[in-house]
């Protein structure tokens, strides 16, 4: 078994992540996320909003409504080339995006992105390139399907009363720049924050959560002045390198992917990609999209978008910096980064997941030594849960306990013995050194508290 194998069956076995509805055989890309997977996903959107609201001088958070006026998405450029291309198998009907079939067969040695559809048909034709469910070389033409899933709003079913469960979040920070910049009096530069579901009709393979058609994205569009929006793009891309690190990722599994193909508006694009066990994938966006998604709303909405300088009475529309990461995304990539089999001394072998500590499930498990310290142990739970997320077990060697804690990344492991009655002592031990120290209970909250800071 391949080890993106083994993190999805420790998900599935551990809590973190259960096939979306399950005991009905699933429905294709869809996850739940279960007891251990909710807490690092909250961890994560924390940890986030901390570095890019809470610490961040002047960006400001907003949670706007999934669904919006259609003509947003008219604005946006949704309506009109949110679409993948996309060809039918004529021999076993199953549909495959037309840009995959080409990466996957030209590994590398061209980039459909920066080809027609025209120019795509042709290539598969040429190089025969196969289905990779029947093998079979016979294609439909390309269409361009929209990703955009609908719903109709009201009782009738028609067009009138078409809506979008939305694509992106950004179109939300967008459309709340005039309230946001009001109702904080805020000046440009500033930003603008969300957490927030989006939903995309995605046909190719999910791998997991790294592709779903629900998922959360986190995203920070900066408004500022032309003259100064290249210097801000940069510090962007540094950003959200310094807040992967920070979380503790191997600089190495990191890279920056600029684009080569811009979009018309763009002034300049970049992901970051992670390494992920299936390869170098998309984990992140920065994007420089100019003055395009305020004027098209300007445009579409009639308002104005305008922004008056008090300092110097110059009006413009602010041009924005996007920063935009999957949410479900970034767990698989913590998901794979904290992942280790490690041997230990005497042959004995673990699985550890080495989260940064912030980010863990649990804080910390309490582990009475025997079950007739239950009573001693709970009061430390309780004194412990009001402050963090704590586990507790009793069943099992103290060995097989320790090891289902490395499973799922607990920092910490506080045992209760007997002389714990005696003295108010616990030993504390560290998921990722085995060491064990001793601790009055009285001081445990502060020492627990110093280990998860982020
Ligand atoms: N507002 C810009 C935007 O939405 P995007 O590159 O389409 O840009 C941004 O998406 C991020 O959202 C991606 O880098 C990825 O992390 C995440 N994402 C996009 N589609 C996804 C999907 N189907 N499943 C999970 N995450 C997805």
């Amino acid at each position: 078994m391949n080890n993106f194998d083994k993190i999805v069956n420790l998900c599935k076995n551990r809590g973190f992540v259960f096939p979306g509805s399950d005991i009905y055989d699933g429905l294709a890309n869809t996850w739940d996320y279960g007891p251990v997977g909710v807490e690092l996903k909250n961890n994560i959107k924390r940890a986030w909003w901390k570095k890019f609201v809470q610490e961040s001088h002047n960006s400001f958070g907003v949670d706007a409504d999934i669904f919006m006026n259609s003509r947003v998405w008219d604005a946006s450029g949704h309506t009109a080339s949110f679409s993948d291309p996309k060809m039918d198998c004529k021999s076993c009907k199953t549909r495959h995006r037309a840009d995959n079939l080409i990466e996957a067969h030209a590994k590398g040695k061209v980039n459909p992105d920066l080809m027609s559809n025209e120019e795509m048909e042709k290539y598969i034709a040429e190089h025969k390139v196969a289905c990779p469910k029947c093998g079979k070389s016979e294609w439909t033409n390309i269409r361009n399907f929209n990703l955009m899933f609908s719903t109709s709003r009201g009782v009738t079913d028609d067009s009138q009363n078409l809506i979008y469960l939305r694509p992106e979040t950004a179109q939300g920070e967008f459309v709340n720049f005039l309230n946001v910049q009001r109702s904080m009096r805020a000046k440009v530069p500033f930003g603008i924050a969300q957490i927030g579901k989006a939903f995309r009709n995605e046909v190719t393979p999910g791998n997991f959560i790294f592709r779903t058609i629900e998922f959360e994205q986190m995203e920070h569009q900066w408004f500022c002045k032309a003259d100064t929006s290249m210097d801000f793009y940069e510090e962007y891309k540094k950003r959200a390198m310094d807040f992967l690190l920070d979380l503790g990722f191997n600089h190495e599994h990191l890279r920056y992917h600029d684009h080569d193909k811009l979009a018309h508006y763009a002034k300049a694009a970049c992901d970051i990609q992670y390494q992920y066990p299936i390869g170098w994938e998309e984990l992140n966006g920065i994007h420089h999209r100019g003055d395009w998604d305020l004027s098209r709303h300007q445009e579409y909405s009639g308002k104005s978008m305008f922004y008056l300088d008090p300092y110097t009475n110059e009006k413009y529309v602010p041009n924005v910096i996007e920063y935009s990461i999957g949410c479900d995304r970034l767990t698989l990539a913590v998901l794979c980064e904290a992942y280790e089999e490690q041997t230990l001394e005497g042959g004995d072998t673990r699985v550890v997941m080495h989260f940064h500590p912030a980010v863990a499930p649990y804080k910390v498990a309490i582990l009475p030594l025997q079950k007739n310290l239950s009573d001693k142990a709970n009061e430390v739970y309780t004194k412990l849960a009001k402050h963090f997320m704590v586990t507790y077990d009793e069943a099992g060697s103290i060995g097989k306990r320790y090891r289902r804690q490395d499973e799922i990344g607990t920092p910490m492991c506080v045992t209760i013995d007997f002389d714990t009655l005696e003295n108010n002592t616990v030993t504390v031990r560290d998921r990722d050194t085995m060491e064990q120290i001793r601790l009055p209970i009285e001081e445990l909250v502060d020492y627990v508290s110093k280990k998860v800071v982020f």
